[in-house]
């Protein structure tokens, strides 16, 4: 029988497992995951879900009682040692094996770690999962001066959270703005005066040398580069994410800031996959070798990789994969009553066109390389997010009809184009 281990067990992981059953894979499945609960979906831990409402919504994605229905060996608290590719065995902790003829890496990321004198001491919170987010929840729930470290996705959906607890907030980013590796300057000009606006402190331009204890031994103070020093009773660090590549390094797989894939998502062995934040790719749609920390890349990687897994499960003509992975990145937030939505990938270099007016709360930002549309950021904007979808997954000759002029005309639909 033809076996498949997946390491890893979040979305990527947990969605590969699936997809392989959905696709009727007949072989066996196991999951192997070093966290002790099933896969969660972790988009809300830093929204909804660290608001002081009770009610949340569930996060599971596989309850270990659909893994039984689905035949999926789901491994809980498995910490995968090595891997032994000659052989096409997994070493678990415990020294024993688990042999495949399809691994896919899905290892995921772990937050960067603050460097700095002070960030191990109680108070001082990294943030990606459940337990981290059901521990910052509580502490919210006390605080009095959050300081968040880090203007990214994360650090602002946190100061949302937390100001809607009135609790005083700042943030303190490194880069001269908000969320500079994803966003426009004009989209993070927005979300900044949101933040302001609703009383977050926003330092920008400064970093942190030291977090300072209290007479409990708690963090109490952050004392920052321009030698300010502020209060601080909770302290989020969410300065970016580093790729799990430690695994497939000592296997020997090539990896870069990455496990690095072909354009079939297979790492230098052509038997085993990497998807999801660990995997760096060879973008079809940006042209770009790229690395993509996103829900849609971990589920579109997913379903691409259990389609190729699949397809050698039939006879023998169907036995190599074929088709190309392409599928569009896009990416979304929700800060406040804002919720941005990204389609396609723009380098720092690109430029930029507004659609629509800023100060209405609802607008776009068309983001150009020369005179090629390769991003569309959307705030309470759904439909320019739509149309955009469709206008950067067609051919190329038709994305040249799609000009600065064409779209700075917020009355002319972008659908229109
Ligand atoms: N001090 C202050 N700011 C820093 C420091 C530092 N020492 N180091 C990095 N930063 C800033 C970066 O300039 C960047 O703006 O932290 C921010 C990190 O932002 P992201 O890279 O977006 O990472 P993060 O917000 O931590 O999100 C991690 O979770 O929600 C997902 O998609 C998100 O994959 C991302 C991940």
């Amino acid at each position: 029988m033809n076996r498949t281990v997946i390491v890893g067990a979040g979305v990527a992981g947990a969605q590969t497992a699936l997809e392989l059953r959905h696709r009727g894979y007949n072989g066996a499945i196991a999951l192997l995951g070093e966290e002790h609960q099933p896969p969660y979906d972790r988009p809300p831990l830093s929204k909804e879900f660290l608001k002081p409402a009770t009610e949340h919504h569930p996060l599971d994605l596989l309850p270990a009682q659909v893994a039984r229905e689905q035949a999926i060996d789901l491994r809980l608290g498995t910490h995968v040692d090595g891997i032994k590719a000659a052989e096409q065995k997994v070493v678990l902790g415990d020294s024993s094996t688990v042999a495949y003829d399809y691994l896919v890496l899905a290892t995921g990321a772990r937050n960067r770690p603050l460097s700095v004198p002070g960030a191990n001491l109680p108070g001082v919170w990294g943030l990606r999962r459940l337990d981290e987010a059901e521990g910052l929840r509580r502490a919210l729930d006390h605080a009095r001066d959050v300081v968040i470290v880090g203007g990214g996705f994360i650090g602002l959906e946190v100061a949302a959270a937390a100001r809607a607890r009135d609790t005083n907030v700042t943030v303190v980013e490194l880069m001269p703005r908000v969320m500079a590796r994803v966003l426009s300057p004009e989209m993070a000009h927005h979300f900044a005066q949101e933040h302001r606006r609703r009383g977050v402190e926003i330092l920008t331009g400064v970093g942190v040398t030291q977090l300072l204890a209290g007479p409990l031994g708690n963090a109490s103070e952050v004392a920052l580069s321009d030698g300010t020093v502020i209060p601080a009773d909770v302290v989020v660090a969410g300065i970016g994410i580093l790729p799990s590549t430690d695994l497939a390094e000592r296997a020997g797989l090539r990896t870069s800031d990455g496990i690095v894939v072909d354009r079939h998502l297979r790492t230098s062995d052509s038997r085993i996959y990497a998807i999801g934040d660990c995997s760096r790719f060879d973008c079809a749609v940006s042209g770009r070798d790229l690395r993509l920390e996103s829900i849609q890349n971990a589920v579109d990687q997913a379903r691409f990789v259990a389609g190729q897994i699949a397809a050698t499960n039939r006879p023998p003509a169907n036995d190599r994969p074929t088709a190309l992975y392409t599928a569009l990145p896009w990416f979304w937030s929700e800060q406040y009553d804002s919720k941005l939505q990204i389609v396609g990938v723009a380098p720092t270099e690109a430029d930029s066109v507004v659609r629509g007016d800023p100060s209405s709360g609802s607008f776009s930002v068309c983001r150009f390389l020369g005179e090629r549309l390769v991003a569309v950021e959307s705030v309470n904007h759904a439909r320019d997010h739509v149309a955009a979808r469709k206008i950067l997954a067609a051919d190329p000759t038709r994305l040249r009809r799609v000009t600065r002029a064409a779209v700075s005309d917020a009355a002319a639909p972008l659908k229109s184009l």
